[in-house]
């Protein structure tokens, strides 16, 4: 695993997308997965930026939703894809026909979870895969737990992750307890990952992931160890409680 602390978030969120568009430059016909939420923003402003004045080219780009509500569709402004459709679709020039999310309106789940795994590897598997961190070390949706899955299934969220959701809905009682998501397999198959976290709300669970070489479903980031090609890109605020000794052979301090 590599590791870079960058100054500021935006500084991250910079860096972050400098990777992407490499790839992208290197494969016209990447297959992205990005993750949502708060810590990407920066990242897919600066993808948006380098489209605009850089020409960075998004036609032939795949983007799949790591994951999705179960019960918000599409159209609904606190679902991921409507996230990814406002932060990054409709400012760039990605064929909305090569965008996908799991199906989560439907009533059999676990059959629309089992063809999202089928369709992300028929369409030759995720290329470049952009982690976000929850407080508790869950990536994508997938729990600390006793046991992790390894495809694409049901999640019931845990209550710190309720509550940390809530900032974006008016009532408790809108905020969706289960998600579909990727599972650990999907996650470690993809060739290239990179996982982004920034401000100190994050440093505590940055800590228990980077000062601990071991891997526990208890921190699902932890799997991460497990695949030979792992960014971690961190602003200084979110690497402020990595001890000196435990920093990873390859990081480097900007
Ligand atoms: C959610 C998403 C994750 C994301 C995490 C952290 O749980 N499913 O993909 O990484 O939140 O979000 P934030 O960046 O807002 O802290």
């Amino acid at each position: 695993m590599k590791l870079i602390i960058e100054k500021t978030s935006k500084e991250m969120g910079c860096s972050a997308a400098k990777m992407i568009a490499r790839e992208m430059e290197k494969k016209l016909a990447l297959n992205l997965c990005l993750a949502t939420g708060a810590t990407p923003i920066g990242c897919l402003q600066e993808l948006v930026r380098l489209h605009k004045e850089e020409g960075l080219d998004f036609s032939k780009t795949t983007s799949f939703n790591m994951d999705e509500y179960v019960g918000l569709g599409k159209t609904h402004p606190q679902s991921y894809y409507y996230y990814l459709n406002q932060h990054l679709y409709q400012q760039v020039n990605i064929d909305r026909n090569n965008t996908f999310s799991p199906e989560v309106l439907a009533e059999a789940s676990v059959a629309a979870a089992n063809d999202y795994t089928k369709l992300i590897y028929e369409k030759g598997g995720i290329d470049l895969i952009l982690l976000g961190i929850g407080r508790d070390g869950h990536i994508s949706f997938n729990m600390p737990k006793e046991a992790l899955h390894p495809y694409t299934h049901v999640e019931q969220l845990s209550e710190a992750t309720v509550s940390d959701n809530l900032r974006f809905f008016e009532k408790r009682k809108e905020v969706p307890t289960e998600a579909i998501t990727i599972g650990l397999k999907v996650i470690l198959d993809s060739r290239k990952v990179i996982l982004i976290a920034d401000g100190e709300g994050k440093s505590k669970i940055i800590r228990e992931f980077l000062n601990d070489d071991r891997i526990t479903t208890k921190l699902p980031a932890s799997f991460l160890r497990l695949h030979d090609d792992v960014t971690i890109i961190l602003d200084e605020k979110a690497a402020g409680q990595i001890k000196p000794e435990m920093r990873l052979p390859e990081s480097k301090r900007r």
